[in-house]
């Protein structure tokens, strides 16, 4: 989604700039833009598409120490250079970058800018134009910038500058995540730690409803009713080789190769030296004081927080309702007397999520943020943080994440369940070392699923992913691979449902694949791939060894029954990933979409 990537210093800012934006593409953008000021005035450069023909119109000549830059995903106007950030004031003298969206848009249109020309069809510029109209009033940077912040209704992170002033950058945000980055001679601003991980790894956090004066050698922080606030920075747990591709063609291949090392981080960063589970105690009372747990989580996050829901039924014995995030708040189930929430989420900014967690914790109850990365907003706001300990994830399709997402499900759950008494035969960590060695040996083989891409969706129009039980939940997560970065219409069913209407869509050759990975539904769900087999479907088995079939087209290495989805989801994000390849589909940055949802 929106990126920002702002530096004021005594470098030269155009570099600086251009690659914090190059290291936010993997955030979905649709067109990029800089303003850097100096003697000269304002230098605004604006593209529609890709930061590298950003890079080929910026004026090499134009040297500057101070600017401001931006990806845009369109919300409010088509994706245009008109439409793209950053926007000016009418007179020119402030220009700004934003991320978010404005609610009271058109409220404040209508009352103060009646008069004013706009120039674009986005929400970004009402709010530069109104801090000219008020500059104009009062004739205080600031002071305009402070009245015009307290205005707005909505999500932002928002970067100012002014033509006459180069030495300070105006900073709010409300909602939206907005880091400031701090270095010795020069600050930085950042969506996302990753923009500007070269310059530094020490950062500030800004909370909502607070404006920040970055200077080069200085940051006021204030809230909007003028307070000074100290806070002390953080040091960014991520390293910058990370977010290298390195010798990989897309960053999704290297994060499903990664998957069987998150499984051994996961399992050294759960482990005490007695080889138990390790897990903060505050989390241990919040689940054992739990009557009931609410997961909230979108995407692949809520398909992880489906198979979670086993877990914690199955081994802890509490009841769990799963639910998408957009649609918890506005159609909010009647909840226990003493809920837990737990809110999934790989980047800890997903919008949608973040909007329950203030609604839930305006009614007192107790929350838990399982995720990637700990100094986000969801990590931050909740009472509890469980960390992923994945790496970052940059590909746009979720992989690395979801598998540890479950597996740090299946730890809690095993927790829990140790912490009330509950006798069971599973250990998680050891059956998570199992894991690692299935995940290597199916990495180790993709060349067979390069085949099998090649053969079921290399022309296709549609595909269906079936399963049952446990395999329902993952062919949920296949279907959404598929989709999102080959643009496939394709859809996980359970096997038992599809006679009850979409088997209507079956034609000859639909291709049809199939999880079998549960022994209680071997027969059952191998009954519905004959159903669609006799409509002409072109049918796929991937089942687990043990359970397999003369005819099945590939078999998975056994692993314990409850953890089988960190195991039958390889083959699918392998499938995926060759589809799109072999349809020519930019499989990092997949049209449309945003890695990190920062907009309800
Ligand atoms: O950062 P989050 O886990 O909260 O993101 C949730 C979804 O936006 C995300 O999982 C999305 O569905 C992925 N692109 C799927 O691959």
């Amino acid at each position: 989604m929106c990126g920002i990537v702002g530096y004021i210093g005594n470098n030269d800012t155009k570099e600086v700039l251009l690659n914090g934006l190059e290291k936010l593409e993997y955030r979905g953008y649709d067109s990029a833009g800089i303003a850097t000021l100096n003697e000269d005035g304002m230098h605004l450069f604006k593209v529609k598409g890709r930061i590298a023909a950003l890079r080929n119109k910026v004026d090499e000549n134009v040297h500057a120490t101070m600017g401001i830059g931006h990806t845009r995903w369109a919300t409010h106007g088509e994706p245009s250079e008109d439409n793209a950030h950053p926007h000016q004031s009418n007179s020119g003298q402030f220009t700004i970058v934003h991320n978010g969206v404005i609610e009271n848009y058109y409220e404040i249109r209508d009352q103060y800018l009646a008069n004013v020309a706009l120039k674009s069809e986005t929400d970004t510029e009402i709010i530069v134009q109104l801090i000219e109209v008020l500059y104009n009033e009062c004739k205080d940077v600031k002071e305009a910038f402070r009245q015009t912040v307290a205005k707005l209704k909505g999500s932002y992170a928002i970067g100012v500058i002014d033509a006459e002033n180069p030495d300070m950058i105006y900073v709010a945000k409300n909602k939206s995540p907005l880091l400031i980055g701090l270095g010795d001679d020069f600050n930085v601003i950042a969506s996302d730690a990753m923009a500007t991980l070269k310059q530094t790894n020490r950062y500030l956090e800004i909370n909502d409803k607070e404006i920040v004066i970055l200077k080069r050698d200085r940051v006021e922080i204030q809230t909007l009713d003028g307070t000074v606030i100290e806070r002390e920075p953080f040091v960014a747990q991520i390293d910058a080789t990370d977010i290298e591709k390195g010798t990989y063609p897309y960053f999704m291949l290297k994060e499903i190769d990664e998957q069987p090392f998150v499984m051994r981080k996961i399992i050294q960063e759960y482990q005490d030296e007695h080889d138990d589970i390790k897990l903060d105690s505050d989390v241990r009372s919040a689940m054992l004081d739990a009557d009931r747990i609410y997961i909230i989580a979108a995407g692949t996050s809520y398909h992880a927080g489906l198979v979670g829901k086993q877990f914690i039924e199955k081994i802890a014995n509490i009841p769990v309702e799963v639910h998408i995030a957009s649609e918890f708040s506005y159609n909010m189930p009647l909840l226990s007397k003493s809920p837990l929430f737990v809110f999934i989420s790989q980047s800890g900014e997903t919008a949608d999520s973040r909007s329950v967690l203030v609604k839930i914790k305006e009614l007192g109850h107790p929350a838990l943020t399982i995720t990637n990365v700990p100094g986000s907003t969801l990590s931050r706001e909740a009472d509890y943080t469980l960390h992923l300990h994945a790496g970052p994830e940059i590909a746009v399709a979720s992989t690395k994440a979801y598998t540890a997402q479950i597996a740090v499900l299946a730890i809690l759950a095993v927790d829990t369940a140790k912490a009330k008494g509950l006798k069971f035969d599973f250990d998680p960590l050891r059956e998570l070392a199992i894991v690692a060695s299935a995940m290597e040996s199916l990495t180790d083989q993709k060349e067979k699923f390069e085949s099998i891409a090649k053969d079921y969706f290399e022309t296709t129009r549609n595909a269906f992913f079936i399963g049952r039980s446990g395999d329902y939940n993952v062919v949920q997560e296949a279907a959404l691979k598929l989709k999102e970065i080959s643009y496939i219409q394709a859809e996980g069913f359970a096997g038992g449902e599809l006679k009850h209407g979409t088997i209507a869509l079956i034609e000859q050759d639909t291709p049809v694949v199939a999880l079998v990975t549960q022994a209680n539904i071997n027969y059952s769900i191998r009954g519905n791939v004959q159903e669609v087999a006799a409509r002409g479907a072109k049918t796929c088995i991937i089942s687990m060894e043990g359970l397999e079939q003369e005819d099945d087209s590939f078999v998975l290495p056994h692993v314990h029954e409850l953890l089988t989805p960190l195991v039958s989801v390889v083959p699918m994000q392998l499938l995926a990933y060759y589809a799109a390849l072999h349809r020519d589909c930019d499989v990092d940055k997949p049209r449309n979409l945003a890695k990190s949802v920062t907009v309800e």
